[in-house]
């Protein structure tokens, strides 16, 4: 088959359009739509920055070095669209709830999504290393009723601000992890030691890239949640240490004024603790929709 007269033509000013002309586009196909979409955006960038050759394979290296830095342990690319503020967009686009509702914030790239179930009141500090913190609350739906058996998982940094998948050598294999079963009234507590704010990982190369151009790589002290239960809108949020004096430059657009919260200091077993105590709200899931 030989091209048409306009595809011999691919200049600065059609490229897009004769990209988007050899795609199959019919309303029942996302895909050759999404397509479209995409590489207009990326003719247009190419447009308007006028990279040399020499800086397109610059740049093409630098999603190979992405590419590479990822392993089990390590998303990069979760990273790159965290910091780029693509997550949190995604997050807002998809995840808009009634006011009241606990809302969804980035997951991150430190999840891991086989954490251990433990009994209420148990401990996810393996190293026994910080602060005591002692987390309590309830999971209840918008009309304040308690679901009970409402699973909770938790995962935060320590108290020197790592991951325990950031430092496998350091710390004990699921330290600061958990999964917790709400009781019958829909309550859930556990004990924990207050997390540190940290720098997101800059060692790697998106981390280094947005070092380069001076962007602000600081998280504010944060607890990670996974909030599921049947019939609702799975939650995935953070909980917000209201002293942190970062709140309001978060690398990755995490925080809502709803989720900072100040912890306590209580007394407990004859010591002073810090407590937190929250509410999730759930909200029913669309019908059809995945919860
Ligand atoms: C985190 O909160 O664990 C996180 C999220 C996005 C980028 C880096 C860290
Ligand atoms: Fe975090």
């Amino acid at each position: 088959m030989s091209p048409g007269p306009i595809a011999l033509d691919f200049n600065e000013t059609n490229s897009s359009e004769i990209f988007a002309q050899r795609l199959p586009l019919s309303k029942d196909k996302p895909l050759p739509q999404i397509l479209a979409v995409v590489v207009a955006h990326l003719h247009e960038i190419i447009r308007e920055l006028r990279p040399t050759s020499a800086d397109w394979r610059s740049a093409i290296e630098f999603l190979t070095e992405v590419g590479h830095a990822c392993d089990e342990r390590r998303q990069e690319w979760v990273l790159l669209s965290d910091l780029f503020g693509v997550s949190a967009l995604v997050e807002e686009i998809n995840t808009r709830r009634p006011r009241q509702a606990t809302p969804n914030t980035v997951r991150g790239p430190f999840f891991r999504a086989d954490a251990p179930k433990l009994p209420l009141g148990a401990t996810i500090s393996l190293d026994g290393i910080g602060e005591r913190l002692d987390v309590s609350g309830y999971v209840k739906d918008l009309d304040g009723h308690p679901i009970a058996g409402a699973e909770i998982m938790t995962w935060q940094a320590n108290a020197q601000g790592y991951y325990e998948n950031q430092q496998p050598d350091l710390q004990p294999e699921f330290n600061l992890r958990g999964v917790f079963k709400a009781d019958g009234q829909g309550a859930f507590h556990y004990r924990t030691v207050k997390p540190a704010g940290y720098g997101v990982p800059d060692d790697g190369p998106v981390g280094k890239l947005l070092r380069q151009a001076g962007y602000p790589l600081r998280r504010p002290a944060h607890l990670h949640f996974m909030v599921k239960a049947p019939g609702f809108e799975t939650i995935t949020t953070h909980l917000y240490d209201g002293s942190d004096p970062h709140l309001g430059e978060d690398a990755i657009f995490g925080v809502k004024r709803e989720l900072i919260r100040d912890f306590q200091r209580v007394s407990a077993d004859g010591a002073s603790v810090w407590r937190l105590d929250f509410t999730f709200v759930m909200a029913r899931a669309k019908q059809g929709a995945e919860a």
